[in-house]
């Protein structure tokens, strides 16, 4: 991050992605109305994922479920989910892996642990190159549901 701009200043950049993605991205735009605009749609995705990790309880113990779509053929992507996969074996319960068409996989996680090494599985998996959707549903909990 640049910490030469001012916190409102309208900083600039530009975005590569899929035509079809856009296209798809524009539709739901325009059924907000009149007012609405990419840059603003953005903004607002933006502030929601930031709010989303505020929420994040990484001194906690947590439960959840990691849900990623992705296709198979893509480099070495499943090398590279199993090898992450297989440092993260005390919070992952148990994986179901769906293969949904001749490309795409539906892989869901049962996860438990220390909030931490939840988030940080998550974040790992999800940033990878080739998984089309993905996310995390996540909840702290109380003493009876720890290990
Ligand atoms: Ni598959």
């Amino acid at each position: 991050m640049g910490a030469s701009h001012a916190s409102s200043e309208l900083v600039r950049f530009s975005i590569a992605m899929p035509a079809d993605l856009l296209e798809a991205f524009d539709t739901q735009i325009a059924r907000r109305g009149d007012g609405a605009n990419r840059s603003e749609a953005i903004r607002d995705l933006i502030r929601s994922s930031l709010v989303k990790q505020e929420l994040r309880t990484p001194d906690a113990q947590v439960i959840g479920s990691l849900t990623m779509i992705y296709d198979h053929h893509t480099g070495d992507l499943t090398r590279r989910l199993d090898e992450i996969q297989h440092d993260y074996t005390t919070e992952i319960v148990s994986t179901m892996h769906v293969h949904l068409d001749h490309h795409n996989c539906l892989e869901i996680l049962a996860l438990r642990g220390k909030g931490k090494r939840v988030y940080e599985l998550a974040d790992k998996l999800l940033g990878l190159r080739g998984v089309k959707h993905g996310e995390l549903t996540c909840a702290a909990t109380d003493q009876s549901l720890e290990r």
